[in-house]
C-alpha cells in the first residue's frame, strides 16, 4: 500500500449513502483542504480540483486507466479489455473501432431519426401532463436509440436498465452498494458473450462492424463481449441523468426556461451548464505509473487517484458561482465527459440526445413545473433521479 506524507485527509465517507444523496457539501470541503486530499475510508489520493483533474487526466501516460478506473480491486480486475480501461496503443486500437460512427459526421446522419423519437416522446408526455421526468421523458430516448446502434439484440433488452446501473455501482469502491451489483455485471457479460458466440448482433450496427474485425483478423473474438458493453453500458444512465436533471433544472429556473424558449439557440450551451452542475458521472479513478510531483504532493508509484469531476466543475477557483445554474456563461470547459484520450466517445450522442428533448420540450411547454420533492437514486459512481414528479403545461394555455 503506497504511503502518504503531507497530504490533508479527509476522513467522513463520500460513498456513504448520505453523501452520495448530497455530495456537494463534502466536495466543496474536500476542496478547502487542498488540491490533493488522502481519503482515509477508501485509501485513494482525491482531486477535486478543477486544474488538477484537468492535469491528470492529459497526463494519461502517468495517470493510467489499464489498472481500472473503478475504487474496487474486483471490478479492476473484471473490466479489462474495454476503451475505458485500456491505454496506449491498445487504447487507440479500440477507440478506433467504433469511433467512426460517433464522429460529428455519421452523427448527423442520425439527427432526425432522434429528433423525431424525442418529438413523439414529448408528444406523449404532453398528452399525460403529469410525468415521472426519468420514466416518461428522460428514459425513453436513449433506450430507444443507443441498443440499436451498439447493435444489442431485441430480444435482451429487458434488464438493459437494471444491468448498466449496476454497472456503475460496481464501479464504486467495495461496499454494500457494489458488492449488491455484482451478479447483474455478470449476467450482463454472460448475455453478452452469448451475443458474440450466437452472432445475434444486428446487422449494420456497431457490434456488427467489431465482428467484421474479428472475421478480418484484427481482434480476438474474446474482445468482443466487453467491448460491447463498453459502449452500452455508460450510454444510458449518464444521459438518462443530464436530461432528467436538465428537466429539474428548468423547473426550479423558469426565467431561463423562458430565455431557452425564446431563443432555442441557447440549448448546447445549456447541455454544457447541465453537465457542469450535476454532472451524471461523479468520479473515475486511475492509478500512477511513477512517483509524481503533483500539486506540491509527491504521489507514489501504484497509488490510487480519483478524479472527482463533480467536484471539478463546481470548483470556485474556476468558475464565478459555481453552485449557480446560469446557461448564459460560458460552460463549455465543464469535465462532464471527462478530458483527453478517454474523453467521452459518445458524447455527440448523449449531446444530440439531450438537445433534442430540449428542444421539442421547448416548442411544446410553457412551464415545467415540480410537483413533489424529486428522489434521487443512490449509485455509487452516478448522479441520477429515481423519479422526478412534473407537470407539463402547454405553450399558451397559462396565458388564456
Ligand atoms: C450525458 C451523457 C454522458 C456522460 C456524462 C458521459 C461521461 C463520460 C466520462 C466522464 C467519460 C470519461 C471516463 C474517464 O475519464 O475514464 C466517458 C467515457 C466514455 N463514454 Fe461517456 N458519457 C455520456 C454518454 C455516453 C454515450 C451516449 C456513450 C456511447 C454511445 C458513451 C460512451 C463512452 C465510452 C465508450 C467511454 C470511454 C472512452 C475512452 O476510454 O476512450 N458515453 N463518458
Amino acid at each position: 500500500m503506497p504511503k502518504r506524507r503531507n497530504v490533508p485527509s479527509y476522513r467522513p465517507d463520500i460513498y456513504s449513502t448520505e453523501a452520495i444523496l448530497d455530495p456537494y457539501p463534502h466536495y466543496a470541503r474536500l476542496r478547502e483542504l487542498g488540491p490533493v486530499v488522502w481519503l482515509s475510508k477508501q485509501r485513494v489520493y482525491a482531486l477535486p480540483r478543477y486544474a488538477e483533474c484537468k492535469a491528470a487526466l492529459r497526463d494519461d501516460k502517468t495517470f493510467v486507466s489499464g489498472r481500472g478506473v473503478a475504487l474496487n480491486p474486483f471490478t479492476n480486475r473484471g473490466s479489462r479489455g474495454t476503451t475505458l480501461t485500456s491505454d496506449g496503443d491498445e487504447h487507440n486500437k479500440r477507440r478506433k473501432l467504433v469511433a467512426h460512427r460517433l464522429t460529428p459526421k455519421a452523427l448527423r446522419t442520425m439527427s432526425d431519426a432522434v429528433a423525431s423519437q424525442a418529438e413523439q416522446i414529448v408528444d406523449a408526455a404532453v398528452a399525460k401532463r403529469t410525468v415521472d421526468g426519468v420514466r416518461d421523458l428522460a428514459t425513453a430516448l436513449p433506450l430507444a436509440i443507443v441498443p440499436d446502434l451498439v447493435g444489442w439484440p431485441r430480444d435482451g433488452r429487458d434488464h438493459l436498465i437494471e444491468w448498466a446501473g449496476a454497472t456503475f455501482d460496481a464501479l464504486g469502491p467495495l461496499n454494500k452498494v457494489s458488492i449488491r451489483a455484482i451478479p447483474a455485471t455478470l449476467q450482463m457479460l454472460r448475455f453478452s458473450r452469448r451475443v458474440v458466440r450466437e452472432r445475434s448482433v444486428l446487422d449494420g450496427s456497431m457490434g456488427h462492424d467489431v465482428m467484421a474485425a474479428v472475421d478480418a483478423g484484427t481482434l480476438d473474438k474474446s474482445e468482443v463481449p466487453p467491448l460491447m458493453i463498453d459502449y452500452l453500458a455508460p450510454s444510458l444512465d449518464t444521459t438518462i441523468s443530464a436530461i432528467a436533471s436538465a428537466l429539474h433544472l428548468f423547473a426550479a429556473h423558469p426565467d431561463q426556461w423562458q430565455a431557452v424558449r425564446a431563443d432555442p439557440s441557447l440549448i448546447p450551451n445549456a447541455v454544457n451548464e447541465v453537465l457542469r452542475i450535476e454532472s451524471p458521472l461523479r468520479a473515475f479513478s486511475r492509478s500512477t505509473t511513477r512517483d509524481v510531483e503533483f500539486a506540491g504532493t509527491t504521489i507514489p508509484k501504484g497509488a490510487r487517484i480519483l478524479v472527482i469531476y463533480a467536484s471539478a466543475n463546481r470548483d470556485a477557483l474556476e468558475w464565478t458561482d459555481p453552485d449557480t445554474f446560469d446557461i448564459h456563461r460560458d460552460a463549455t470547459g465543464q469535465l462532464g465527459f471527462g478530458y483527453g484520450t478517454h474523453g467521452c466517445a459518445g458524447q455527440g450522442l448523449a449531446r444530440m440526445e439531450t438537445q433534442a428533448i430540449l428542444t421539442a420540450l421547448a416548442e411544446r411547454v410553457e412551464t415545467i413545473r415540480g410537483t413533489a420533492e424529486p428522489i434521487w437514486a443512490v449509485n455509487n459512481v452516478i448522479h441520477q433521479f429515481e423519479r422526478l414528479p412534473l407537470e407539463l403545461i402547454p405553450a399558451g394555455e397559462e396565458k388564456s
